[in-house]
């Protein structure tokens, strides 16, 4: 199987599409918020350089050396003796179970677009009403528009890696760019700044307990797209003499960067007007708009732009979730990748629908398990347990599976030996032991703080 290649810039800025995305905009800022803030943001920022970063060019290395989809790559670089690992190859299929409600909120996020469109929301009480109407009353709108979002994101990865995914993230990432920093300057003017500053920046050490660490890590994982194999599938189409360790460097470098600018952006416009930082999932629908709504017509257009940065991101990393199914299905079945897209569009489609039901007044008991909104549950299983499994594999296997002479032959070229060194420590002992121990504490087995 041939895959096509990206261009060398191509490549590093659909690897920061698909890192910066949902997580950063969305999730990081609340959840920022609901751990208290510094504390929880120094965490995240120990994890990604320690681990994310290690496993980054990891996981990139198997897909620039396998250059076929996940479970090919692993199949193809495991010793003759040890061919069971392609079964970690279908760490892939998270990228869909993420799809299911990665979906819907940009099915949201489209919504919003057209709500600010005819004014924002005074009041709290108006803003948390329309956004609970819209998840718990509305399922047909919500249909509709995760609906689009299936349409689009399908039809950009139908278009293939370098007419469709490297195209439009050679668009929207540039674009989406431009609108955070021009928001962040703005911001940088507002008496709010420097209060949301020091409250993403100094820790406060009493709000951070072991569920805040457990998701300081598994949303690194998260957030830069790992342990499910759509870094691993865009490196199979990594340009030949690209540098792992520089592009690795690079993603995770602009994936910080940006969740730092959006927490900072997001906390700013909230401090400014008084309002308070926990907020929860409906942080961005919620409290944003009412806050902006203060800021007159300037506000509108400030949402507007907000929004659409949110959906550029959320869609660039949506391509990237569905691609590496994608491929595994043309590689295998040699199907057609118009065949291949609507198999794996129609899975996420369908069970993104019993998602959003889950979050009814009408369907949620339906929905749930054991009291929990499907919605949840899949959100929860990704990000805390796949995501940090499928890392786990990685590390492992080029920690311990992989000739290290093979992994040196590349890297070593690329870091220098000292560097290597630490890098391939990390692989073996710090991030194995680090997502171990995040996985006990889950299961209660290990319980700290
Ligand atoms: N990194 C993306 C985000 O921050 C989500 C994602 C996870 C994309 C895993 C691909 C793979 O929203």
């Amino acid at each position: 199987m041939k895959v096509a290649q990206f261009s060398r810039i191509g490549f590093i800025m659909a690897a920061a599409g698909s890192a910066v995305g949902l997580g950063n905009i969305w999730k990081f800022p609340y959840m920022t918020g609901e751990y208290g803030g510094g504390a929880f943001v120094l965490v995240y920022l120990v994890t990604i350089a320690l681990i994310g970063f290690s496993v980054m060019v990891a996981e990139m290395l198997i897909g620039a050396l396998g250059r076929r989809d996940t479970v090919g790559s692993f199949e193809r670089l495991a010793p003759p003796d040890k061919k069971g690992w392609k079964y970690a190859g279908f760490m892939g299929f998270n990228g869909l179970i993420i799809m299911t409600f990665y979906s819907v909120v940009i099915g949201w996020i489209f919504y919003y677009l057209f709500e600010i469109l005819s004014g924002l929301p005074t009041s709290t009480d108006t803003a948390k009403a329309t956004f609970d109407n819209l998840v718990g009353n509305e399922a047909g709108i919500q249909i509709f528009w995760h609906t689009v979002a299936t349409i689009i994101v399908t039809y950009i990865v139908y278009r293939g890696i370098k007419g469709g995914i490297e195209k439009i993230n050679l668009t929207l990432m540039p674009a989406l760019m431009l609108i955070l920093f021009g928001l962040l300057i703005y911001a940088m003017n507002l008496d709010g700044f420097s209060k949301a500053f020091s409250f993403m920046f100094e820790p406060k050490w009493d709000k951070l307990n072991s569920e805040a660490i457990v998701r300081a890590i598994g949303h690194s994982f998260f957030t830069l797209s790992l342990g499910m194999g759509a870094i691993m599938t865009y490196a199979a189409s990594l340009p030949k003499h690209a540098s792992i360790t520089k592009t690795a460097f690079i993603v995770t470098f602009m994936d910080t960067l940006i969740a730092l600018v959006a927490g900072l952006v997001i906390y700013t416009f909230l401090f400014h007007e008084g309002a308070p930082a926990a907020q929860g999932p409906g942080l961005v629908f919620i409290s944003l708009p009412v806050v902006l709504s203060n800021f007159g017509t300037l506000g509108t257009a400030l949402a507007l732009l907000f929004f659409l940065a949110l959906s550029f991101a959320g869609l660039t990393s949506a391509v990237s979730l569905v691609e590496p199914v994608v491929q595994y299905l043309i590689d295998r079945f040699d199907t057609t990748r118009f065949k291949a897209v609507l198999i794996a569009g129609i899975g996420y489609y369908l069970v993104g629908i019993g998602a959003l039901l889950s979050y009814t007044k009408a369907w949620g008991g339906f929905f749930s398990i054991a009291g929990k909104p499907l919605f949840d549950i899949l959100e929860y299983s990704t990000d805390s347990i796949l995501l940090p499994l499928g890392g786990l594999l990685i590390a492992i296997f080029v920690g311990y599976v992989l000739p290290k002479e093979r992994v040196a032959a590349v890297l070593k070229k690329e870091m220098g030996e000292r560097v290597f060194t630490v890098w391939y420590f990390s692989v073996r002992y710090i991030a194995p032991t680090a997502l171990v121990f995040m996985m006990l504490n889950l299961t209660g087995i290990l319980k700290i703080g």
